[in-house]
């Protein structure tokens, strides 16, 4: 099976997570595409849908789901989502496609995220995936400064702006052996908006795609 088929397959298991007649989470990239098509087959039988990016709101609306903005929203059931890595505990690395924030912000809301990857993304330690944060731009130099201190290689993702108008500095050269401590410090640098390590709020369930089927993997 190649990847793509995986990411069709975590996609199409995630929809036995969604709760009928309530709101969904819904996450950003190709994983998460793959989901809303799979959505679309259930469209009827949700109430809509809370989308983690613009991409994301433009294909749930281009499939008639109803989109909502997050404050109207009272509680979440499930965000499903996927990601750049995971690892046995189910910290991951996100924000490949830039969405980060709101990625985080949407999960920080859900009672449950469900992540969905292909086997290629579960690794023992997290950092090989360079760490995207998105900062603010005008402190593009001191968040630059700051991550070479802890000896990170931060590279700006050129021509790229969040949803959020920001920027996005990928970071290389980091092995994230306490992603709980890292994420924590991460988020004390003046001018971080947000880091893509999501370990303080892990997901709950990995769904990974394997060539012998979908395997469910809970925080061990
Ligand atoms: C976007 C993300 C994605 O979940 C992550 O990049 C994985 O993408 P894909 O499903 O395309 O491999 O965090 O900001």
């Amino acid at each position: 099976m190649n990847q793509d088929a995986l990411k069709q397959a975590v996609a199409r298991a995630a929809l036995a997570y969604v709760v009928e007649g309530k709101i969904v989470g819904v996450g950003t990239g190709s994983t998460a595409r793959l989901f809303i098509e799979a959505l679309a087959e259930m469209k009827n039988r949700i109430s809509g849908a809370v989308a983690s990016s613009e991409d994301t709101r433009q294909r749930l609306e281009g499939h008639g789901i109803k989109v909502f903005d997050l404050n109207e929203v009272s509680e979440l059931a499930v965000y499903i989502d996927g990601a750049d890595e995971i690892n046995a505990e189910l910290h991951m690395i996100k924000g490949g496609g830039g969405a980060l924030t709101r990625e985080k912000i949407v999960a920080a809301v859900a009672k449950k995220f469900v992540c969905i990857v292909d086997e290629s993304k579960l690794v023992p330690v997290l950092g090989n995936f360079p760490l995207p944060l998105e900062i603010i731009p005008m402190a593009r130099a001191h968040v630059t400064r700051e991550l070479t201190k802890i000896g990170g290689a931060p590279v700006l993702r050129e021509g790229f702006v969040t949803d959020n108008g920001n920027l996005i500095l990928d970071v290389n050269g980091l092995q994230i052996l306490d992603p709980v401590d890292l994420e924590t410090r991460l988020n004390q640098i003046t001018g971080v908006v947000s880091n893509g390590l999501f370990a303080c709020r892990p997901a709950d369930v990995c769904l990974l795609g394997t060539s012998d089927g979908v395997r469910t993997l809970n925080a061990c």
